[in-house]
């Protein structure tokens, strides 16, 4: 885990007095990111929420009482509207790009919809920034953009490419981009752990492939990553973290072992590992004791200094990083633990068959505390609001496959 305090120094210049816009604000991540901004740089000037539904605004300004959160403002708009993009980054110095369409089989059964977001969006946050005098952007990225395989993956790598190609076309302009590749954020909506959940009570666990595994963050630490690179980026790089793996058979042994399981088969677009450093990405790849930098294919700085400043050096030879070789591994009761921690405090697996007890109740991270950090009581009690409103509601966004969406 990165510990913010060593190079929070970093971020008072940028952050102190300053606005902040997130584009996709109303999600798992921008909730959670608004929040440790408030709770880390109380002297913020604005953090904008940048996204299309109202309901999920009014929501979050529920959450997030106006009273005690004075710097939120919420802007109803689309990244696809450039217009409108441009009315919300006046005076803003910082812009975090979290808006997408991240459900795999949406993005493959409306692909048009999905690069007018994720590429044509992008596009526009680039140059919206630039035109507005914003001086450092950070956009999310996720494995599926290494060698994808399906559409989703396949746009999240045209805007990466974006925005580490921006530092080249800004011109003259004082700005950076720079971006954060992350895998499964374990409990966001539509992941395994509540899709487990919830099938739990029904007493068999469909699972695509037994042999499947894939990288596990937390919310917390993919925040943590993004405030690293905002603090440390010299523009170009794509920042991946260390992260542990799971088999998804021991994820299943963790909810619920008392289920069956039965194997229903790999979905389109599905990979059996994902991959997050492909070994053609290694060539160009620093390694650090706890994240790795993909390097911007076209020079933009001086790659030995870049090294020297962070105490890197380049990947061995022949090295790719994924799910099935990763050197770490989360074990059952490991992810059980987390899953107490971050998800579900009542998470009980020795418990009568499944279809006796109901199941254990469910609770999707968007935007609620890790249970490991000391968590503000205007914060805990906002999520409690924000948790009974998510458990309230079906859970019919999310699709019901294994890991086909993020
Ligand atoms: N969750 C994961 O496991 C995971 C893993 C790796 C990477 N990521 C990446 O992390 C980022 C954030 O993910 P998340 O989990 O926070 O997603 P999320 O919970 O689904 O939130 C997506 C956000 O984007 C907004 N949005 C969607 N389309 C938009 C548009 N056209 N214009 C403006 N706003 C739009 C949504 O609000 P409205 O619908 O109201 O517009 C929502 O606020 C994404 O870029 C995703 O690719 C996620």
């Amino acid at each position: 885990m990165l510990n913010i305090s060593e190079w929070k120094h970093r971020l008072i210049p940028l952050l102190s007095g300053r606005s902040i816009l997130i584009t996709g604000g109303t999600g798992s991540f921008g909730r959670k990111f608004a929040a440790t901004l408030l709770e880390n740089f109380g002297d913020v000037r604005r953090v904008i929420i940048y996204s299309r539904d109202e309901l999920k605004q009014f929501e979050m300004a529920q959450a997030f009482p106006r009273d005690k959160f004075p710097q939120l403002r919420y802007f109803i708009g689309d990244v696809r509207d450039k217009e409108r993009l441009y009315r919300a980054m006046e005076d803003v110095d910082v812009v975090v790009h979290a808006a997408a369409l991240k459900q795999v089989p949406a993005a493959e059964y409306n692909p048009f919809e999905a690069i007018k977001t994720n590429i044509i969006g992008a596009q526009n946050v680039i140059e919206t920034a630039i035109d507005r005098g914003v001086q450092r952007v950070v956009a999310l990225s996720t494995d599926k953009a290494a060698a994808p395989i399906n559409l989703y993956g396949a746009t999240k790598l045209c805007s990466d490419k974006f925005f580490v190609s921006a530092n080249h076309f800004r011109g003259k302009h004082d700005i950076l981009f720079s971006v954060v590749r992350y895998g499964n954020v374990m409990g966001s909506r539509g992941s395994v752990v509540p899709f487990f959940l919830d099938k739990r009570r029904e007493g068999i666990l469909p699972i695509t492939d037994a042999r499947m595994t894939r990288f596990n963050i937390t919310l917390q630490e993919g925040i943590e990553l993004v405030m690293y690179a905002l603090a440390n980026m010299w523009g170009g790089e794509i920042f991946v973290p260390r992260i542990p793996s799971y088999r998804i058979m021991d994820m299943a042994e963790a909810i619920a072992p008392e289920c069956e399981k039965k194997i229903i088969g790999i979905r389109p677009g599905e990979k059996l590992h994902e991959e997050m450093i492909t070994a053609t990405d290694a060539l160009h790849t620093l390694e650090f004791a706890k994240y790795f930098v993909i390097l911007p294919t076209m020079p933009l700085w001086n790659v030995n200094d870049y090294a020297a400043e962070f105490d890197g050096r380049p990947c061995p030879e022949g090295y790719h990083y994924a799910s099935d070789t990763n050197s770490r591994w989360l074990s059952v009761p490991d992810i059980r633990e987390l899953i107490r921690r971050h998800i579900d405090p009542a998470l009980e697996w020795k418990s009568p068959p499944a279809a006796n007890t109901g199941g254990s109740k469910i609770t999707l991270i968007r935007g609620t505390e890790d249970a490991a950090e000391p968590v503000p009581a205007w914060l805990s009690e906002g999520d409690r609001w924000a948790r009974r409103q998510q458990t309230a509601a079906p859970l019919t966004e999310s699709t019901p496959t294994l890991t086909g969406v993020k």
